[in-house]
């Protein structure tokens, strides 16, 4: 019987453990399945380039959720500590950043990414059009994409986050800000109004950008390619 309460709190760098196989391999799936989107993303990017000499994709960041942090939401969620478990109540394992140039350019990823067949979405929060309390906003994206082992054909989900340099910029400081230093209560109040007119500043910043790009002469728009 494997002890995936042991396996979960220790570190999978440590001296190879058998039993730590199917963990391995279960990681090993969101691994691959990262490197398939991210490839995935690179290909639309280069494409976007030929035809139309300008990159939408700014940065593309992937990462893997520490094993000890899936063990913290599993616990704190009073969920079993089971390999299916594991798969079926975390949604964001495998996790894909890609930071756009325009806002515009979230939507057109979105849409160029989901309208390939092996594409399935599985859930969708749009952070954009309806910012969360405190002004974060990015769309977020659950799907699932296949990846093909040598016996089988595996369907692995990844949490997509596509926003913009200044979005970016906005949830990268803030996180600092919030998360790194051990805030008081009263202290995170404080921030949390300059923050939120913060992220204000940044979406206007968006949207003043997307008009100057739209202003453009040359401004080829996806629809003509089709
Ligand atoms: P969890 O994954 O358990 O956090 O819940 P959820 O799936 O409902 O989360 P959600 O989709 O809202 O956001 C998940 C991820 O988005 C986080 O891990 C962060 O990377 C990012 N995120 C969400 N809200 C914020 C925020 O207020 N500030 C920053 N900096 N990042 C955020
Ligand atoms: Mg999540």
């Amino acid at each position: 019987m494997i002890d995936l309460e042991h396996l979960l709190t220790t570190s999978l760098d440590d001296d190879f453990d058998e039993s730590a196989l199917p963990l391995r391999q279960l990681m090993t799936y969101y691994r691959c399945a990262l490197k398939e989107i991210e490839t995935k993303f690179r290909v639309l990017d280069e494409q976007f380039s030929m035809y139309y000499d300008r990159n939408p994709i700014e940065n593309i960041e992937t990462r893997i959720k520490r094993t000890s942090s899936i063990y913290r939401k599993l616990k704190g969620r009073g969920l079993p500590l089971t390999f299916e478990s594991m798969e079926t109540n975390n949604f964001d394992i495998a996790g894909i950043r890609i930071v756009s140039s325009f806002l515009d350019d979230i939507y057109m990823l979105e849409e160029l990414l989901l309208k390939q067949d092996d594409v399935r979405l599985i859930e969708r929060k749009d952070y954009i059009a309806k910012p969360k309390p405190n002004g974060y906003r990015s769309l977020h994206l659950i799907v699932e994409i296949p990846i093909f082992l040598a016996n089988e054909k595996k369907w692995v989900k990844v949490e997509v986050q596509i926003r913009t340099i200044a979005m970016d910029l906005w949830a990268s400081l803030e996180h600092k800000l919030r998360y790194k230093k051990e805030l008081s209560q009263e202290r995170l109040d404080e921030i949390s109004q300059d923050l939120y007119e913060c992220a204000e500043i940044c979406a206007h910043l968006d949207e003043k950008m997307g008009r100057l790009k739209r202003s453009e002469k040359k401004n080829p728009i996806i629809k003509q390619q089709r």
